[in-house]
């Protein structure tokens, strides 16, 4: 499709699927002081090398490139953003630029107590942060190296900071916490945290995937329906993961992510960065494309704005509507026919 007449003075980057680039997932290391079973379940990985990582300065960079091709959404992710040194200097840099509707970030939580209040400073204005469980011995289970407590303290500290909305992320597994669904909404509804179930997917290419393990959109809300009624909002944007919904008493809304059992491929409008700078077009990819050394080859803006063009332009992801229709098929769905950029490079 390549180029359409947009907005009067630009123009409008699309994929073969006819869908514009507008958000950018921007991860900022491959470390996390976390192993949750269902995204990074080994000790180790091979690491991206230090030099490897793109400098803030490097991001910025890439960042603004992005945004005059269309990105007006910004999320930094990791492995875990927070293990990055200084990262408010980054959310500083970030929540400068024009035309961003909106500068968000994702983490398990564990260190934001102590960050928090620099991030608002620097210009965040609200996170997503990652809770399965509220039983700390569950909790810890799934997390492999993580505590509830200072997970909670960081959720607390930020509604204090006054950041908004914060939404609760619970990754539902069947027989792993299936039964907490009804205890983390009334959490939510307690505190006035906005919360939102995802589907368990085959992340990666070590995390186990069972379609067995899946608990689908349809049962989760059936069981959240069994005890409060609600009415559907729709996607934020048209193109968020994202099914919302809202209490009809007001107190909180929720929200489903269902990458598996209703894929939402046809309004994917997201690009991913690695923190080594490749630009990756599906959170399935096998592959991603180096801006790195076109950076550090001393590209200009605008050779490097012409390739990220030639490769939105050419793409045709559509991972989750496949698995889908394998799922549905004779020959079935094995998760371990496809290999994946593992998701803490990708940042989910
Ligand atoms: P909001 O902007 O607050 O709606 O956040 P978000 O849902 O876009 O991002 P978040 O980092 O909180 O991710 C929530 C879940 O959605 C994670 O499990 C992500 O892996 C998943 N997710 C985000 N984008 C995509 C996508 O494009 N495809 C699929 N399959 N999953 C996605
Ligand atoms: N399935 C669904 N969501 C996942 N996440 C990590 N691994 C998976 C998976 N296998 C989620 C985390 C976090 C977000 C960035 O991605 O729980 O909320
Ligand atoms: Fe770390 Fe988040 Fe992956 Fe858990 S889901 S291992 S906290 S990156
Ligand atoms: Fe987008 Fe790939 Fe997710 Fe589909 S599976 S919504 S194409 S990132």
């Amino acid at each position: 499709m390549g180029f359409v007449p947009g907005r009067s003075s630009q123009t409008v980057l699309r994929d073969l699927l006819d869908r514009p680039i507008q958000d950018l997932r921007i991860s900022v290391t491959d470390r996390c002081n976390f192993r949750c079973l269902y995204c990074m379940p080994l000790a180790e990985y091979d690491w991206i090398e230090r030099s490897e990582i793109l400098s803030y300065e490097e991001v910025e960079r890439l960042a603004r490139i992005f945004v005059d091709l269309g990105v007006t959404k910004i999320r930094l992710t990791g492995g875990e953003p927070l293990v990055r040194r200084d990262l408010h200097d980054l959310v500083a840099r970030l929540s400068s630029l024009p035309r961003i509707r909106d500068l968000c970030l994702t983490t398990n939580g564990a260190l934001l107590a102590g960050q928090v209040d620099a991030l608002k400073q620097a210009g965040l204005r609200r996170i997503n942060v990652s809770i399965d469980s509220l039983k700390p011995e569950r909790f810890r289970a799934i997390t492999q190296r993580g505590e509830l407590g200072p997970v909670l303290e960081g959720l607390f500290a930020a509604k204090q900071a006054g950041l908004g909305p914060i939404k609760i992320n619970a990754v539902i597994e069947r027989g792993v916490n299936d039964d907490e669904i009804i205890d983390l909404v009334e959490f939510a509804r307690r505190h006035g945290f906005a919360m939102r179930f995802i589907e368990y997917m085959d992340v990666g290419n070590a995390n186990q995937w069972r379609s067995e393990k899946l608990v689908p959109k349809t049962e989760i809300l059936d069981t959240i329906r069994r005890h409060y009624s609600f009415e559907e909002l729709g996607r934020d944007q048209g193109s968020a993961p994202s099914v919302d919904y809202r209490f009809d008493d007001g107190a909180a809304d929720i929200g489903v992510i269902a990458s598996v059992s209703e894929p939402f491929c046809g309004t994917c409008t997201r690009a991913r960065l690695t923190a080594d700078g490749r630009l990756v077009t599906c959170l399935f990819s096998d592959t991603g494309h180096d801006l790195k050394v076109l950076l550090r080859q001393g590209q200009t803006d605008a050779r490097i704005a012409g390739f990220i063009r030639s490769v939105w332009s050419v793409r045709g992801d559509r991972y989750s509507e496949q698995r889908f229709e394998a799922l549905h098929s004779s020959q079935g769905y094995r998760p371990a026919d496809h290999r994946k950029i593992e998701m803490i490079s990708l940042g989910g």
